[in-house]
């Protein structure tokens, strides 16, 4: 099983994957995108500084270049191994931040997530919603992303609900107000009612 989640810049995602991931049991693979090889992470921090310069085009395909290398050579490797794998962050992100909030189209998103991934996708995705005001404030670092600031993150925000639409089967829309653990019981509660589907 794959399981990826999703949300703007301070969602709480990477706190929740961690909850998740010792909920699901020690043999499950949490990673993080861009991250989760060698070449990946050396491509994260590229494009998580915002002290070098870089194209938006090349960001976008930067993107890519490290999922690819993530799928064929981590991910795909552990589902064939019946191995539950959780992401933080996957497909959805790019769609949302480069796609729709950069502006460099949805098409172009898809179609270069079909090459990356060979059409791998999230068995669930968990779009954690949280303000993006909230979101940008609760933040840690700068990164390139969040210092486009709160339009931005509206924007991506405004992206993650339209794919949530439009996919149901794929996705389910968790409220992350509150305390982690309350978050986390949304996460399982989720969880078990699309099992249950
Ligand atoms: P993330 O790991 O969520 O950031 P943090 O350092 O706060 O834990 O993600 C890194 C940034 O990369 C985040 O601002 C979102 C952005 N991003 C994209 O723009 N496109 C993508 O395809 C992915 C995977 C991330």
């Amino acid at each position: 099983m794959f399981i990826a989640l999703e949300g703007v810049d301070g969602s709480g995602k990477s706190t929740q994957l961690a909850l998740l991931a010792e909920a699901l049991g020690p043999d499950t693979l949490k990673i993080r995108e861009p991250g989760g090889t060698e070449a990946a992470e050396a491509i994260r921090s590229t494009l998580a500084d915002p002290g070098i310069p870089l194209d938006t085009t090349a960001e976008l395909l930067l993107f890519f270049a490290a999922r690819a290398d993530l799928v064929r050579r981590v991910i795909r490797p552990a589902i064939e191994a019946g191995r539950t794998v959780v992401s933080d962050r996957f497909v959805d992100s790019t769609e949302a931040y480069q796609g729709v909030a950069r502006g460099l189209g949805v098409e172009v998103v898809h179609e270069l997530n079909r090459i990356a991934t060979d059409g791998l996708l999230p068995d669930l995705t968990i779009l954690l919603r949280v303000d993006p005001e909230t979101g940008l404030a609760r933040a840690e670092s700068e990164d390139r992303f969040e210092a486009e600031g709160v339009a931005f993150q509206r924007l991506v925000a405004g992206a993650y609900e339209e794919i949530a639409r439009r996919e149901p089967d794929r996705f389910v829309v968790v409220d992350g107000s509150g305390s982690p653990e309350e978050v986390h019981t949304r996460i399982m509660a989720a969880l078990g009612s699309k099992a249950r589907q």
